[in-house]
């Protein structure tokens, strides 16, 4: 194993899309920004420095950060953020772990422009459990507003309405040819005829799950979330925020140029829509490039089947070298009612004194001003309870309007999960407002999805249902519009980990939560001590 360096430079760069400049924050100027390159057991460094005037953290997104959760970089939940001209190194060891993760910024809306890249091939020696591929190539699937993304922001919350919808969708950075606009074509992945191509795909949008296809090329998905799936061959590829998804393409036609998209999935028919799509081209290199683009047919956005058919093919390797660890009983069951509400706000005028919320159990999760693992590791008091709710509040309409007892309590609570218990959460959307696919993402932890299912959780019927043998292994999760997902997981790394919905605008909106995890009794079993630059509240 090795030790990898990292510099990150938070700098302020003007950038151009869709026919108009702005300054966004990025990591070395660059958007998207640098990919990390690492293998399994290797530990990274990464010094940030921060240079913009906004207050910054990075999150490792997917890096289980085994008794590191001082790394892990969610602002307020496990670290003060990194003021402006100071700098944090992030230090942790990758563990057990191979395939695609993303880094992003976790505060603010800074996740918009900063963001990237985590590769993490196997160790030394240790072949893919599939055919190794000729190439490997990294797509980052993003989105573009025109304004600036903290104004979008900032100005929701002042009205209490939901934020602006991008004005683009972008594939390794650009949305693709725009109409009246002499911008870049958008981006081009050169190919060769016969050869194989792994494509790192990442969700890093804010607030767009989406499909993605290539004309005439068929996927063959070999891993999700850092974790081994049994191969499965599809020509469309779903994924929410938060997700990787590792394919292989073969390069199969004798040439030409191929459309790739990255189009809004959304099965919600209420909320505002983002209907643009983005385009790049697969090109044969050598093959006449004024052979024409051929078109492939983007899927409805609320083509929930596609998204249905994708879900239920997953299913984790489960082969000797790597086996899916599924809990087989659970010490903890919850039952968490995620989603959309409306408390009162005296002075949104533009919402007639009221503002959307989002909530767990009806909680919706006040971020602290001390981070929270600071609090757990040295008792500080006073900055947040451990009683929040395994269950919603009786009686709970979660199935829709009219409501009752619309207005959620504010609050910020953690779950108390004792070391290596066995924890089952059912996550249930509600339809207060509206229902909404919420792709919920847990920190510190990969998690088993053993069942999924429409309409309401039946406690009795549906466990009988579960997969409990080779349930896909993940980190985040779409919980479908007016339906549920069980997940579980083995409360293995001490620490306090943030769970919430990765549409950020349902996170800032308040569908979060976090686990506090004691430590165990053993050896390594303890929450380390914090580094010595950890960035101080204030
Ligand atoms: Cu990728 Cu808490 O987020």
């Amino acid at each position: 194993s090795r030790v990898r360096h990292y510099k990150f430079n938070v700098v302020m760069k003007n950038t151009s899309r869709l026919c108009s400049t702005k300054p966004i924050v990025t990591i070395n100027g660059n958007f998207p920004g640098p990919t990390i390159y690492a293998r399994e057991d290797d530990t990274v460094l990464v010094k940030v420095v921060n240079h913009v005037n906004y207050n910054v953290s990075i999150h490792w997104h997917g890096i289980r950060q085994l008794r590191t959760g001082w790394a892990d970089g969610p602002a307020y939940i496990t670290q003060c953020p990194i003021q402006t001209s100071q700098s944090f190194v992030y230090n942790f060891t990758i563990t057990g772990q191979r395939g695609t993760l993303l880094w992003h910024a976790h505060i603010l809306w800074l996740r918009a422009t900063v963001h990237g890249a985590l590769v993490i091939l196997p160790k030394l020696g240790i072949p893919y459990p599939f055919p190794k591929p000729d190439h490997e190539r990294v797509v980052i699937l993003a989105e573009w507003w025109k304004s600036d993304t903290e104004d979008v922001i900032n100005e929701a919350m002042n009205s209490g309405l939901a934020p602006n919808v991008s004005d683009a969708h972008t594939i390794n950075g650009y949305p693709g040819p725009s109409p009246n606009c002499s911008s870049i074509d958008g981006y081009q992945l050169d190919v060769r005829a016969g050869k194989s191509y792994l494509l790192r795909l990442i969700n890093a949008a804010l607030n767009e799950e989406l499909f993605y296809k290539i004309a005439g090329h068929n996927f063959t998905v070999v891993e999700v979330d850092a974790t081994y799936v049994k191969p499965f061959q599809t020509d469309t590829v779903v994924i929410a925020p938060g997700q990787t998804t590792n394919v292989i393409i073969t390069a199969n036609k004798r040439g030409g140029k191929f459309a790739m998209t990255a189009s809004t999935f959304m099965d919600t028919p209420v909320v505002a829509i983002d209907n643009v799509t983005a385009m790049a081209t697969l090109h044969y290199s050598g093959t006449l490039s004024a052979s024409p683009t051929t078109l492939t047919a983007t899927p409805a956005r609320n083509a929930t089947p596609v998204a249905d058919t994708f879900a239920t093919s997953l299913r984790s390797l489960n082969s000797k070298t790597y086996p899916a660890n599924v809990p087989q009983r659970v010490d903890r069951s919850l039952f968490f009612a995620v989603g959309l509400g409306v408390n009162a706000c005296p002075t949104c005028k533009a919402a007639n004194g009221s503002r959307v919320v989002a909530s767990v159990n009806n909680i919706t999760f006040v971020m602290p001003t001390t981070a929270l693992l600071q609090a757990h590791f040295f008792n500080i008091t006073g900055v947040y309870t451990t009683d929040f709710p395994g269950n919603p509040p009786t009686p709970f309409n979660y199935t829709g309007a009219p409501p009752q007892g619309l207005a959620t309590t504010t609050a910020t609570k953690v779950y108390r999960l004792p070391y290596n218990a066995t924890v089952q959460v059912v996550l249930q959307d509600t339809g207060i407002i509206a229902a909404e696919n919420h792709p919920v993402h847990l920190h510190g932890f990969n998690f088993f999805v053993v069942g999924k299912g429409l309409g309401n959780f039946n406690s009795k019927t549906d466990p009988k249902k579960f997969n409990l043998v080779d349930p896909v292994e993940r980190n985040t999760v779409a919980v479908p519009s007016g339906g549920w997902v069980a997940i579980r997981f083995t409360a293995d790394n001490p620490g306090v980990w943030f769970m919430h919905c990765h549409l950020e605008v349902h996170t800032t909106w308040g569908l979060k939560m976090a686990f506090q995890v004691d430590n165990g009794k053993g050896p390594n079993q303890s929450l380390l001590p914090p580094p010595q630059d950890l960035p101080t509240c204030s």
